[in-house]
């Protein structure tokens, strides 16, 4: 964790940068501080911490997980569902950080699309190689609120798959600091992460950190 803080770019004199990717996908660059993030995970995870879920098709999930909000979003063998509880300490999970409800506000309004109250984060850890396999976001009661996806540390590349085959797949590489939403027609395609790379000019860097922040009821 240390390592994030000391090798981090100073991101505060960057400005947020918007660009429409097309079908409601926004891509918003320098908008979230990792310094203040990265104290709100420590705390959540001290008090639940990361662990690889299980999957319905019975493997471990690549990316280790926990969860902030009034629901969790949890895996096992039954499937795929939101829990107001961890499931492993019974414990209702940590409340959700202002500062990643600021960030949201923030990134709703410079994509000019209407602000909602997430219920619902879910934190990912990736560590250097592991990856996130294609699928939908679509455990929510209803999918029409758009997800926004804030991204720290190792960089990442994000695919997206449109349903329409007429639309080419996306890459999108997500920076320490940077904001997706996808949002309108987007929000039900299939989207995942590459494995995630090292960076050469930041070798004591070895994590990627994924905060999804989802209405899920
Ligand atoms: C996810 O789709 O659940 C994770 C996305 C990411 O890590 O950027
Ligand atoms: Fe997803």
């Amino acid at each position: 964790m240390a390592d994030l803080f000391t090798q981090e770019h100073d991101r505060a004199s960057d400005e947020p940068q918007v660009t429409h990717l097309g079908h409601g996908i926004f891509h918003i660059k320098h908008l979230a501080s990792t310094e203040s993030c990265l104290r709100r995970i420590d705390e959540i995870t001290q008090e639940i911490p990361m662990r690889h879920m299980m999957t319905p098709m019975g493997y471990p999930t690549k990316a280790s997980m926990s969860n902030c909000g009034k629901y969790g979003w949890v895996s096992d063998l039954d499937g795929y569902r939101y829990s107001e509880r961890d499931p492993i300490s019974q414990q209702p999970w940590p409340a959700l950080p202002r500062e990643f409800l600021q960030i949201h506000q923030s990134a709703c309004q410079l994509a000019n699309i209407p602000s909602f109250l997430p219920d619902a984060c879910l934190i990912n850890r990736y560590e250097i190689s592991q990856s996130m396999g294609r699928h939908k976001d679509k455990d929510e009661q209803d999918t029409s609120w758009p997800i926004v996806s804030i991204s720290l540390g190792l960089s990442a590349v994000f695919e997206v798959y449109p349903d329409n085959p007429e639309i080419s797949p996306m890459k999108i590489l997500l920076e320490d600091g940077d904001v997706l939403i996808l949002s309108s027609s987007s929000r039900l395609w299939a989207h995942g992460v590459k494995p995630i790379k090292a960076d050469l000019l930041q070798p004591n860097l070895t994590t990627r950190y994924n905060l999804t922040l989802r209405r899920s009821h």
